[in-house]
């Protein structure tokens, strides 16, 4: 550099070495930082190359047309190699960068990002499955149920012992409490127009009876309640409940229909069910449903043994029930179905205390719960 520098200050500077000895510089400049020295040092306001601009000035009209071009040459080709070396760095940053973020996407997620299906979500969903293989559509109804509909529709008399068997939580206040009335018949009227948290699911299939024409294949699930606690019972449960109106239908459409869905999601072939008469208000024959398993050594096993285990309960829909809800019951019959989804998940997947599903507790969750990734399908098997 000096050579170059007391070229300027004799006679014509030697533009040549100078722009070999920046090149240089700039090549081994090893980051940014060092670079942007040899930027300054070179092109900066007190830099090599605009020193040597500011001497055009001096120089005589001669020397100034064979100098100017050189040192603007020699300018825009230093800018020049600065930027090209820059971006280099830049890019061999990002590169390193993505070296170091870079991520096999063919790992399993890391165990601490990962929520659980709870157990129940999973089994609703394969019930929601199988039924839906067989044709059956999904209906929804709201946990919060007029009487009408959860007990009235369903052919429970008034004052009927049913509706006490339900053990219902009520909305609001009980008017039989009221001290300003004693009329009995009133109270009892007013009772009628209180809101309740449904007992069953059963109130769904008035729903869908009201709303759509025959034929209906639909089932429905979701929560009910029950003042009612203890291991095998919780205030709140879930049920998954079945509806067929058809002008045909019969009870050995509705045994074949129980009999595949208990095989599709016990996943036994040699599953075996047992129908004893039962009382429902709104079936006609009513049965309940047992399923054959084995008790011993403190696990229940589905399919054999000589115990049986009772999952839900059925029957033929109650010519009542048909017209109350505004059709013809010398036109339309059909059976219906409903069974504890609580229950049923405990005993697939082996947790013995209902409390335990709605106690919140993370570790329970984790131990219970199903990974998300592995949906539930027909295809792959439902309890993948
Ligand atoms: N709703 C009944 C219960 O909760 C079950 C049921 C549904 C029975 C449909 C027959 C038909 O116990």
């Amino acid at each position: 550099m000096d050579a170059a520098v007391n070229a300027t200050s004799t006679s014509a500077p030697d533009v040549e070495a100078l722009e070999r000895e920046l090149t240089a510089r700039i090549d081994a400049a090893a980051d940014e930082a060092a670079l942007e020295a040899v930027r300054i040092d070179a092109l900066g306001k007190q830099g090599l190359v605009s020193g040597l601009m500011r001497t055009l000035g001096q120089m005589s009209p001669d020397e100034r047309q064979i100098m100017g071009p050189k040192l603007n040459r020699l300018r825009d080709l230093v800018a020049e190699t600065i930027a090209v070396r820059k971006a280099g760095f830049a890019e061999a940053a990002l590169e390193a960068k993505l070296r170091v973020d870079a991520i096999d996407v063919t790992l399993p997620a890391p165990r601490f990002y990962q929520g659980a299906i709870h157990p129940i979500s999973r089994v609703l969903e394969e019930m929601a499955l199988i039924f839906g293989e067989m044709g059956f559509t999904l209906e929804e109804g709201p946990d919060i149920e007029t009487d009408f509909n959860n007990f009235t529709a369903l052919n429970f008399p008034e004052g009927h012992p049913a509706r006490d068997m339900h053990d219902t939580f009520f909305l609001g206040r009980n008017p039989a409490n009221d001290p300003n009335t004693d009329d009995p018949a009133s109270s009892m009227a007013a009772n009628r127009e209180r809101k309740l948290l449904r007992t069953h699911t059963s109130p769904v299939q008035v729903r869908t009876m009201l709303r759509q024409p025959p034929p209906i294949r639909m089932i429905c699930q979701g929560r009910t309640y029950r003042k009612d606690s203890d291991a095998t019972h919780t205030p709140m449960f879930h049920q998954t409940e079945g509806l067929v109106i058809d002008e045909k239908t019969s009870m050995a459409d509705l045994k074949g229909v129980l009999m595949a869905f208990v095989k599709a999601y016990f996943e036994v072939d040699a599953v075996e069910v047992r129908f004893r008469p039962h009382y429902f208000p709104f079936t006609e024959p009513s049965a309940e449903m047992d399923v054959r398993c084995d008790r011993s050594g403190g696990q229940i096993k589905i399919g054999q043994g000589d115990d049986w285990l009772e999952i839900l309960g059925c029957g033929m829909v109650h010519p009542n029930v048909i017209k109350k809800c505004g059709l013809d019951p010398e036109k339309y019959q059909g059976y219906a179905f409903g069974m504890g989804v609580d229950r049923l998940a405990g005993l697939k997947y082996g947790m013995p205390d209902l409390r335990d599903y709605f106690g919140a507790d993370v570790r329970w969750l984790k131990h219970y719960g199903f990974s998300p990734y592995l949906l539930p399908g027909l295809a792959q098997g439902i309890a993948t």
